[in-house]
């Protein structure tokens, strides 16, 4: 047995008292069937805090025999239980509920969620806790207004519809926006009357758990969201390929996504996938160059650039390439690198050991094919998984930092001649999540919005996201929209209904 975390030294400058306690509590158990209890093997893995590296607690193991009693309970919990079959005011009301339980602890869970991930907690406070209690109020709103249709049926019938739940939903969400992840995919999936099984990242399952003790808090039934932290390979894969699980949700990388959509084979799963990017940002001349600057910033920055809809391909005209460059290099010298939990601090460290790894790995490889570091470059040094802002400049969409995701705080700066040049280059990914285009011509604007294979489009602005919209993928980005009304598509199936009159 691992020797017990240093909870002290481990959230050091956590302020809030829950945080500890929680921490305190060691292990951190498995969420099946309305208890908290440990996994089957009697394993657990530790949780690190990137900004010291130090152990913030020791989690439940999850693997295939917990999947199978997780399984059970949600089966129970769907086809005995009365959460699909309940007034769908009831139902409503549990889920105004959570949202209002994710608000009460809303400071708590922006300490956890920037200890056990590294974001700072500026974003942890305005982005992850607020959008996830917000989500879970969206779809509160979506519960009685699941409409079926009357179909123009010949006299002698009476045909209509019924949206009915899918059953039993294995969900697998990664370690970038860890609530936020866990709230997209919960509450459009409760809304329309369905049980889960989420898995958390191994990186970062303590706000999950501590989401699912509010759950229990709001009263849901027992069984209807269990919550297994583990591994992709055993917990993850469990999932994919159990024979009792009727649909996966994924979020993560687009190698990942490949394995699930074949184990999901056996029994003809549903399957949404919310794979990788390689967004394009592009720059026209005609734009407010400051605000273009600043957005270009944040939507490559942001949460140290691991989000997947990063705005990681900047591509500027060839005419104000130079000085955009230059602006952007400059902001990204000046952002302040630190402590996570310090409200000044803009960008902390990468989640893992694993992920410093990787996008130094790519840093050196940006080096190795000619682009220039015009900004960072290198680790911070010292403990924690610190990487300074890095912007690459004479970079051509051929190199492999445009190619592949590095997830990581590093931009790629590419010049572009003209519109056409801009889509084509925009357009030449394997991805397709985001794009955004700067200018203050309208036709362009929408020219260039319609032209680009991309699941979302930003026009002056970029990396808006919000409950009301859909969000997914064109080409390896995946398939299945999130959010907005889309979402209900992904978590119910339509019945048809003939009575003979
Ligand atoms: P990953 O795709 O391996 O992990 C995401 C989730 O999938 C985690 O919960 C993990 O436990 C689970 N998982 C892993 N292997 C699995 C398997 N065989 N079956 C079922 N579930 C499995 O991502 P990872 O390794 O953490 O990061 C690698 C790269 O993936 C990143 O550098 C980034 O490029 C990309 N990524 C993209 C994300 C996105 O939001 N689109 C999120 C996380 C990673
Ligand atoms: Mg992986």
């Amino acid at each position: 047995m691992a020797a017990l975390p240093k909870v002290e030294v481990a959230a050091a400058g956590a302020k809030q008292s829950a945080v500890i306690n929680f921490l305190k509590e060691s292990p951190k158990n498995l969420l099946i069937g309305g208890k908290f209890v440990a996994a089957k093997s009697g394993k657990v893995f530790e949780s690190i805090n990137p900004a010291n590296e130090e152990v913030l607690a020791l989690v439940a193991e999850g693997d295939a025999a917990d999947i199978d009693e997780a399984v059970k309970a949600a089966r129970g919990a769907f086809e005995q239980g009365r959460w699909p079959s309940m007034r769908p005011a009831e139902r409503a009301r549990y889920l105004f509920k959570v949202a209002d339980l994710i608000e009460a602890h809303s400071e708590e869970l922006a300490e956890l969620e920037t200890l056990d991930n590294g974001k700072p907690i500026w974003e942890s406070r305005v982005v992850d806790v607020p959008f996830a209690a917000e989500t879970f109020r969206y779809y509160a709103g979506w519960v009685t207004k699941i409409y079926g249709e009357t179909n123009p049926s010949d006299p002698s019938m009476f045909n209509f519809t019924l949206h009915e739940p899918v059953g039993v939903c294995g969900q697998i969400i990664p370690w970038n926006f860890p609530l936020l992840m866990a709230s997209w995919k919960l509450a459009p999936a409760l809304a329309c009357g369905n049980t889960v099984i989420l898995k958390p990242a191994e990186q970062t399952p303590l706000t999950a758990l501590r989401l699912g003790e509010l759950i229990l808090e709001a009263g849901l039934p027992d069984g209807v969201v269990n919550v297994i932290p583990g591994f992709g390979p055993t917990a993850g894969g469990a999932i994919a390929a159990h024979p009792g699980i009727d649909k996966v949700a994924f979020t993560g990388s687009t190698e990942v996504g490949k394995e699930i959509l074949k184990a999901s084979a056996g029994n003809l799963k549903r399957i949404s996938l919310e794979l990788g990017g390689k967004s394009p940002n592009i720059i026209f001349p005609d734009t407010d160059m400051k605000r273009a600057v600043g957005s270009a910033m944040m939507g490559v920055f942001m949460t140290q650039g691991q989000v997947c809809c990063a705005g990681t391909r900047i591509f500027v005209e060839q005419g104000i390439y130079e000085q955009f460059a230059e602006a952007l290099s400059q902001g990204a010298q000046k952002m302040t690198l630190g402590n996570p939990l310090d409200p000044k601090t803009k960008m902390g460290p990468v989640v893992s050991r694993e992920q410093y790894d990787r996008v130094m790995g790519y840093v050196k490889i940006g080096k190795d094919e000619g682009a220039k570091v015009a900004a960072g470059g290198e680790a911070a040094g010292g403990k924690g998984y610190f990487i300074k802002p890095t912007v690459f400049t004479g970079v051509c969409n051929e190199m492999r930092i445009a190619r592949e995701e590095i997830f990581g705080p590093v931009a790629a700066t590419i010049p572009f001649k003209d519109e056409d040049d801009a889509v084509l280059q925009g357009n030449d990914t394997t991805y397709g999540l985001a794009a955004a285009v700067w200018t203050r011509d309208v036709s362009r604007a929408v020219r260039v919005a319609r032209r680009l294979k991309a699941g979302t489009v930003w026009v002056n602005t970029y990396g808006v996201l919000d409950p009301i919209s859909p969000f997914g993928g064109y080409k390896q980005s995946g398939f299945g929209r999130e959010l907005g009304r889309y979402a209900l598509e992904l978590y119910t199936q339509v019945k048809s209904v003939f009575v003979a009159l």
